[in-house]
């Protein structure tokens, strides 16, 4: 398990390596990161990843996350598992709705 932390409200949980940031968030039931199509594809879930490593695991739509936005970190939750501790920001299109 990494702790991952986000960092604009200092919330945490933990979240298995073998797991998703958004399916481990979901699994204790918190709320910090936007919920959509759990697939890649609607963007809601777009993150920027301040501290720590990440695996990428499926596809993400580049219609929501540009080749250079994934060099400098960003990537949708969905589809990233945690390789250490992480800290992230919420940047996903539903940001302002969920805070
Ligand atoms: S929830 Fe839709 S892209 Fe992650």
């Amino acid at each position: 398990m990494h702790a991952v932390l986000l960092a604009e409200t200092s919330e945490e949980y933990l979240c298995g390596s073998a797991e998703t940031l958004l399916a481990g968030m979901v699994r204790l039931g918190r709320k910090c990161i936007p919920v959509g199509c759990v697939n890649g594809g609607c963007g809601v879930c777009k993150v920027a990843i301040v501290k720590g490593s990440v695996r990428k695991c499926g596809l993400m739509s580049r219609v929501h996350v540009s080749e250079e936005e994934e060099s400098h970190g960003v990537l949708l939750a969905c589809r990233a598992t945690p390789m250490s501790e992480i800290e992230l920001k919420v940047i996903g299109k539903m940001k302002k709705i969920i805070w």
